[in-house]
């Protein structure tokens, strides 16, 4: 039977060569928000990977909205320069679409790099002041971020919408914006940050109200040739907090307001949560939210080929995201295709190392 995953797929306006996806992974490696030549070798290796998307990691619409000091952002001529070149890299050299994330890390801005403690950055190391929905850290020891003004609302939602228009001529083939994992438009979903009592907070239509303010926006400067999505969160793995059947609601909610797709993610709302670590952990969220029509991927421990073809086989979403298994063999859509029975683009420079390979091949000379 043809692989399932294999297949092509419409976002929008777009179409994909097949259904795997790389999540959009932080790199930490950006100066002063701006791609380096790390970004160049690790996205021009990722656009060589068989998957028929690669979404570029977290970048922020403002300074302050870095998670780190070495995040990327999309916030100046600067920062559009840089990673406009290795996007035009990535085009020449890759066969995936290219896509971005778009992000503020609120509460969880100022943050030192995993690999230097992950915690909030401490005087001494340039840290600096961050916003949330309410005046609660993300844990303790955490810094206790000023509840949003009217202005802060206003700034971070043009900022978003200055950024996707940067991400426009950029020319990406779809930009998502992050709403999951503990940053601003999560911490606004979510009743363990989000305790306003203006129309921010509260029901979850009012939880919803920034969320949808944003995606609204930048879907006003978006033209419809480029696929708009949404990481979303499926869960805060918190009891009384976001659950599935909220994930379904914010689905529905940014289907009407134009988008074309979400990721379903879940947990990082606060520094007590854990995810699970079961293969799979976000499927059976991802088939509840998949029901309300709106195209659906999925992420989080989706490993082998055999694994992903059964996800999106099984109707239980129309993507998958791999983020670790990509890291570890970068080359993973070339293997799952070859597992599968399937192929994929290559680059010209390397056809001698497809299926003339394989074994039971006739080796092409
Ligand atoms: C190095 C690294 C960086 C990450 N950065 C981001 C990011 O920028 N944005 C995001 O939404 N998730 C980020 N994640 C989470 C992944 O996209 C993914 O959701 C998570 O790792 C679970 O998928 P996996 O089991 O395939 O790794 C990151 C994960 C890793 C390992």
């Amino acid at each position: 039977m043809p692989s399932t995953l294999f297949s092509p797929i419409r976002l929008g306006s777009i179409e994909l060569d097949n259904r795997i996806v790389i999540a959009p992974m932080c790199q930490y490696s950006a100066v002063d928000g701006c791609a380096t030549d790390w970004h160049l070798a690790h996205l021009g290796m990722l656009a060589n990977s068989g998957a028929g998307l690669v979404v570029i990691e977290a970048t922020h619409v403002e300074r302050h909205g870095r998670i780190t000091h070495g995040c990327m952002g999309l916030y100046s001529d600067e920062t559009e320069a840089a990673l406009g070149g290795v996007i035009d890299f990535c085009r020449r050299a890759g066969t995936a679409k290219l896509g971005i994330q778009l992000a503020h890390a609120g509460r969880k801005a100022s943050s030192q790099r995993p690999w230097e403690g992950g915690g909030p950055l401490k005087p001494g190391q340039d840290p600096w002041d961050t916003i949330a929905p309410s005046a609660l850290p993300f844990g303790p020891g955490w810094h206790t971020p000023r509840a949003m003004a009217a202005d802060d609302f206003e700034r971070v939602r043009d900022a978003f919408g200055a950024a996707a228009q940067r991400a426009v001529r950029i020319g990406f083939d779809a930009i998502e914006l992050h709403m999951a994992h503990g940053y601003l438009a999560h911490s606004f979903m979510s009743p363990i940050a989000n305790q306003r009592t203006d129309q921010y907070g509260g029901s979850i239509e009012n939880r919803m109200r920034y969320p949808r303010e944003i995606a609204e926006r930048v879907r006003q400067v978006v033209p419809r040739n480029i696929a708009l999505g949404a990481r979303i969160t499926g869960t805060d793995w918190i009891d009384g907090a976001w659950t599935p059947a909220d994930a379904v609601f914010c689905a529905k909610t940014l289907k009407a307001a134009g988008l074309d797709y979400v990721d379903v993610s879940s947990g990082g709302i606060s520094s007590e949560a854990r995810n699970p670590t079961t293969p799979g952990y976000n499927v059976d969220i991802a088939q509840q939210v998949r029901a309300t029509g709106i195209a659906t991927r999925v992420v989080g421990l989706i490993v082998t080929p055999q694994q992903a073809e059964t996800v999106v086989a099984d109707g239980k979403a129309d993507m998958v995201a791999l983020a670790r298994a990509v890291l570890d063999d970068p080359r993973w859509g070339w293997h799952a295709a070859q597992a599968l029975g399937s192929d994929v683009k290559r680059p010209n420079q390397y056809l001698r190392a497809g299926p003339a390979l394989w074994p039971g091949a006739a080796v092409a000379r």
